[in-house]
């Protein structure tokens, strides 16, 4: 096995000199904002140059980014380019894809991209397990294909055509999130649900729906110690043995962790174990066994084509040049709005409802990843880190919080998604969402200030957003856009000095509900003696 190297940008030694404030780069980006870009508006940006969508976008795979309603011009650009380079971003991109332990708070490689590679990309291929993925995946493969062909089934013998997931945080948001994105590449019969949070509500509803016999559970953890994924499977077990009786256990519980001895400790049959490695992070674990109920659901061919679009990005990312790369581009705009604009927020708006969940994923996956105030030296990070990141699905958006994009006091960049073709809808629906899409991101753009028009009814405009186009939702498109923010994060995260792969800041209020019941502090007595 390899040891694992810490690389050499991200020592005590050299991140104390690279605060990125101190970059020549990030002061010659303030100059430029003051004096050029703080008050231009993007009106005047267009004015100037009608071919900004030709200039300021950029295409990988089958992903289309139209950045040119943002505040950039060609030198901002460069400065933002240049900053990459400086804050050692194309070094950070080779030492993920050697293996190096870049999640250094925790001493570990970060290989999701290891996931789904080629063996011929050879992506760490020393690092212990990596080369154990392609076994995994067959092993998947083998038993999807065993569920569909009704050789696998339920204890009494009926073919088992409800999956339910239970996880929480990365081992629910992705297999929901992209159970729903791909509805229509379902197999036929099969039906996708989820139990995550602790009240037991989830259960409690699906237990009145679905009949045990025919209901495979994929209990999903990383770690198999998750209190709330132990508490429902747990429950869920109780269930299947009252119903079925205890020697159905077996027959109805898979799972998916690198635990294997609380897997084991809980029943799961050996043959019904899918293993993972320290080096998948919980939010970017989807390409990995977590994504078990999505592969019986879909089908193994289609999730191959899952990992098939996120490969994709990943030579995209790993080979393209700064000036050229998507998720480069995406997270240096990011750091633009967030770090020179003062922008605190970012909505995430899809116009198909398909990807309804997709902002409640990338909340995960960005705010998990940058939420921090402590660099990798230890020290306090000198800029803001990450932004809140929110979202809804295009015209439920529209009905609900556009109002304070539209006429609020904050600036909030927008990511929209669209894609040329329906995912299920008819044309003619299809053509009212994108147009809709569309007309909101010029809205908010160009705004709208005739003469004579009551102060009540003007619209400053000047908000920025991204556009991200795709031709239609295939399993390919969401394996790019999933990869195309996972890298995004990684690129903000190096830029900031900080680890984008631990979670120190979840652990504590998962300590304290444990002793609840002794805590002192006088507001939380008051509320449990009302309480109970
Ligand atoms: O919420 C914190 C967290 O550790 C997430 O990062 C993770 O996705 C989730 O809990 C679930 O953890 P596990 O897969 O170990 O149950």
């Amino acid at each position: 096995m390899k040891t694992k190297k810490v690389p050499e940008q991200y020592t005590d030694r050299k991140l104390s000199a690279r605060y990125p404030t101190d970059l020549g780069s990030w002061q010659a980006l303030k100059k430029h904002y003051r004096e050029s870009m703080q008050r231009k508006t993007l009106r005047e940006l267009f004015a100037r140059d009608k071919q900004r969508p030709q200039h300021f976008s950029m295409q990988a795979g089958d992903l289309l980014l139209d950045y040119s309603k943002t505040h950039v011009n060609k030198t901002t650009l460069k400065l933002l380019t240049r900053l990459a380079r400086e804050a050692s971003v194309p070094q950070a991109i080779d030492a993920m894809f050697a293996g190096d332990a870049i999640n250094a708070t925790e001493g570990r490689s970060v290989l999701h991209v290891a996931l789904r590679s080629k063996i011929s990309d050879t992506v760490a291929l020393e690092t212990e397990g990596v080369r154990d993925v392609w076994k995994v995946l067959t092993d998947i493969e083998n038993f999807v294909d065993a569920v569909h062909a009704n050789t696998i089934r339920g204890h009494t013998g009926k073919k088992l055509t409800h999956i339910v997931n239970i996880g929480i945080g990365g081992s629910d948001l992705g297999p929901v999130m992209a159970a729903q994105a791909l509805r229509p590449y379902w197999s036929a019969g099969i039906h996708f649900h989820s139990v995550s949070n602790i009240d037991g509500t989830q259960l409690t509803d699906l237990k009145a729906e679905l009949d045990p016999a025919s209901t495979l559970f994929v209990v999903c953890s990383k770690t198999f110690t998750t209190i709330e994924t132990m508490t429902n499977a747990n429950a869920a077990r109780q269930w299947v043995a009252q119903v079925l009786g205890e020697g159905a256990v077996s027959s109805h519980f898979v799972a998916a962790s690198t635990n294997h001895e609380a897997m084991d400790e809980f029943g799961i049959a050996p043959n019904k174990r899918f293993g993972f490695w320290d080096w998948v992070g919980g939010r970017y674990s989807l390409w990995s066994a977590v994504g078990l109920s999505l592969a019986l659901v879909i089908g193994m061919q289609n999730f191959r084509r899952l990992l098939a679009g996120g490969r994709m990005l990943d030579q995209h990312f790993r080979l393209a040049p700064m000036g050229e790369n998507l998720p480069v581009q995406l997270a240096l705009l990011g750091v633009w709005y967030n770090n020179f604009f003062g922008a605190a927020t970012q909505a995430i708006l899809p116009y198909d409802n398909r990807l309804a969940r997709f902002p409640a994923y990338l909340q995960q996956l960005q705010m998990e990843s940058s939420g921090k105030s402590v660099r990798m030296d230890g020290k306090p990070v000198r800029c803001d880190t990450g932004m809140v990141i929110w979202g809804e699905s295009g015209n439920n958006a529209q009905h609900s919080f556009y109002q304070l994009l539209h006429q609020g006091t904050r600036l909030i960049p927008a990511d929209f998604l669209l894609s040329a073709k329906t995912s299920g809808g008819t044309q003619v629906q299809h053509k009212l969402a994108i147009d809709n899409g569309l007309a909101q991101a010029e809205a908010l753009m160009d705004g709208f200030d005739e003469k004579g028009t009551s102060p009540y009814r003007v619209h400053k405009g000047n908000n920025p957003s991204n556009t991200i186009l795709f031709e239609q939702l295939t399993p390919e498109v969401l394996g790019q856009l999933i990869a195309l923010y996972e890298h995004k994060v990684f690129v903000e995260g190096v830029v900031w000095g900080i680890n984008s792969f631990d979670q120190f800041g979840v652990e504590l209020g998962k300590k304290l509900a444990g002793g609840i019941n002794k805590s002192t502090n006088p507001s939380t007595r008051f509320l449990l003696d009302k309480v109970r």
